[in-house]
């Protein structure tokens, strides 16, 4: 196979879900399909990320483990797919935003009870300001659901995305009779016998056979699917390709992965409608995926919680061209050339070392600390740079000092090198300087991972005090003079450590008091650079 025909074959994306919405059981079911595995239950990943920070550290400590549920890798019907896990839980994090920008394309599952939930909806967003294609399941039919007519107008409405249902459910919780596929024009009958089996073929039925559909799934049912379908063409949008492949029609999908229903009716129609590996943009220039020229860029850093190296896993989104081991490459941001001789891909639940990847493929390399997310590998002769990850706004601040004076060295270089591997953002106050750190992160679960880690790791103990800010924001005016804006007086001024202007709030009253009261302030939920 040549580089492009390996690239187009080529599907990377990531699975977003709000918590127990189903993420875990359709990837895998996914992983069944593509033969990754053999029995249900064999995806980690769930018990890693439910539990307290106890179990989170004894299982991190266990290098792999985290790791294998962050990527998984399978083939199927001759398309090579990449999986990137989103952690939905607890140990929500930026992480999990960052894994977005690796991915050409989103699924999002949804429990059909419940509807749109406030993950979701999050990392929704971080999705929408890609316009790359999102396909929605619609999960758990075999219980009770909401209307699905209620659901796609949730979708509309709260996301001001068009919907485009594939298929379509008859009945839901005991009455779920089966789906009616639009494009065949036909319904593929659930039954009971369907619950807690893997691979399974449902019975197809036309839908102008109303005989064999009575027999199937009862009149009253058979009515109202009519009734439905009828409406449905009438009213829903059309379906347009190239509305799906840039995320403004979603095509959605309803079944029950559980009992395997519906699985692989989507998997077939997502890997037709989503798209190979797209285009990226670098600073200068274009990079197409089927570039002769290697190119990826940094989106995770995964430290290694074992105290006596301090090593750490990088992993890289391949943007162009093709990897091959130990041939020379070089790191943009370290102005370095580099050997990478032990990548690793990941295979559902083992690890391989790879010879070669194509764009699409994510690799996993050791990093002694020389990389910071964002940034660029690519060839030595052919060099591009990709324009930086967006940080995304923390949500839960806390100021954090060592308990030790002498131990201020290695208090400093801790909480840089952590929030160099982006698990939390540093800030301070203009004109003060390290030793008392306000700490942002995205989820609270990280401040306990932070002190845990200095401790552990650079032997520094220290002492945190929560803020009570929720909302920053990235002033947007080049020239400003910040001390003389008018604020709440519980609003409060701090910098990064590029010497970004932020301002973090209380409340979104006061973030538009800021904007009320000082024309021309241009205040931004997350930074580019
Ligand atoms: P998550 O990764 O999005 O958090 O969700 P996960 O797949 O772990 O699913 C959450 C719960 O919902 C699990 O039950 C799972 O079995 C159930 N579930 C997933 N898909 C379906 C579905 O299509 N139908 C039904 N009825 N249930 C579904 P649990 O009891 O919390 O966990 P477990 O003990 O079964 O693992």
């Amino acid at each position: 196979m040549d580089l492009k025909q390996e690239i187009n074959r080529r599907r990377t994306f990531a699975i977003i879900s709000h918590p127990d919405a189903g993420k875990t059981t359709l990837t895998e079911k996914l992983l069944l399909y593509g033969g990754a595995i053999q029995t249900a239950g064999s995806v980690k990943g769930k018990a890693t990320a439910k539990h307290a920070v106890s179990d989170w550290m004894e299982l991190e400590k266990q290098r792999g483990i985290s790791i294998t549920s962050s990527v998984m890798q399978f083939e199927y019907d001759g398309y090579c797919i990449n999986i990137l896990d989103t952690p939905g839980h607890q140990d929500f994090s930026e992480d999990t935003y960052r894994t977005l920008m690796a991915a050409d394309s989103v699924v999002m599952v949804i429990d059909a009870a419940k509807g749109i939930e406030p993950q979701t909806r999050k990392l929704f967003k971080v999705t929408a300001m890609r316009n790359i294609p999102i396909f929605t399941f619609i999960n758990k039919l075999d219980r009770d659901a909401r209307d699905p007519f209620e659901l796609l107008d949730q979708l509309e409405k709260e996301f001001g995305i068009g919907t485009y249902p594939v298929n379509w459910p008859i009945g839901c919780g005991v009455d779920f009779k089966g789906v009616f596929d639009r494009d065949r024009r036909q319904i593929m009958t659930f039954n009971e016998f369907h619950r807690g089996q893997d691979k399974l073929q449902a019975i197809e039925c036309d839908i102008t056979d109303t005989q064999k559909l009575d027999e199937l799934i009862g009149e009253y049912s058979r009515r109202d699917l009519v009734d439905q379908i009828e409406l449905l063409d009438g009213a829903s949008f059309d379906f347009d390709i190239d509305q799906v492949r840039c995320g403004k029609l979603t095509p959605v999908f309803f079944g029950s992965a559980l009992t395997n229903f519906g699985v692989e009716p989507f998997l077939e129609n997502f890997l037709k409608m989503t798209t190979a590996p797209r285009a990226r943009n670098p600073k200068e220039g274009e990079v197409i995926p089927e570039s002769e020229n290697f190119s990826a860029f940094v989106f995770k850093i995964q430290a290694n919680m074992n105290k006596a190296h301090r090593d750490r896993m990088t992993f890289m989104r391949i943007c162009s061209g093709k990897f091959e081991r130990d041939k020379e490459y070089y790191h943009v941001q370290g102005k370095k050339s580099l050997r990478l001789s032990q990548p690793q891909q990941l295979m559902a639940d083992s690890r391989q070392i790879v010879n070669e990847a194509y764009a699409g493929d994510i690799i996993g390399v050791f990093d002694p600390g020389i990389f910071s997310i964002g940034d660029t590998v690519c060839e030595v002769k052919h060099k591009v740079e990709f324009e930086g990850i967006p940080t995304f706004a923390p949500e839960h601040f806390a100021i954090i000092e060592h308990k030790d004076s002498l131990k201020r060295k290695q208090f400093v270089k801790g909480v840089e090198q952590i929030a160099q591997e982006g698990a939390i953002q540093i800030f301070h106050e203009p004109n003060t300087g390290m030793e008392r750190v306000i700490v942002g992160v995205v989820g609270v679960l990280q401040f306990e991972v932070l002190e845990h880690r200095l401790k552990n790791e650079y032997n520094v103990d220290v002492m945190r005090s929560n803020l009570p800010y929720q909302f920053i924001r990235w002033i947007g005016n080049e020239d400003i003079d910040v001390a003389k804006l008018n604020l709440t007086s519980d609003t409060k001024w701090v910098q990064d450590f590029k010497g970004n202007n932020l301002l973090i709030f209380t409340s979104e009253w006061n973030i538009n008091w800021a904007l009320d009261k000082n024309e021309g302030l241009i205040l931004e939920d997350f930074n580019k650079n």
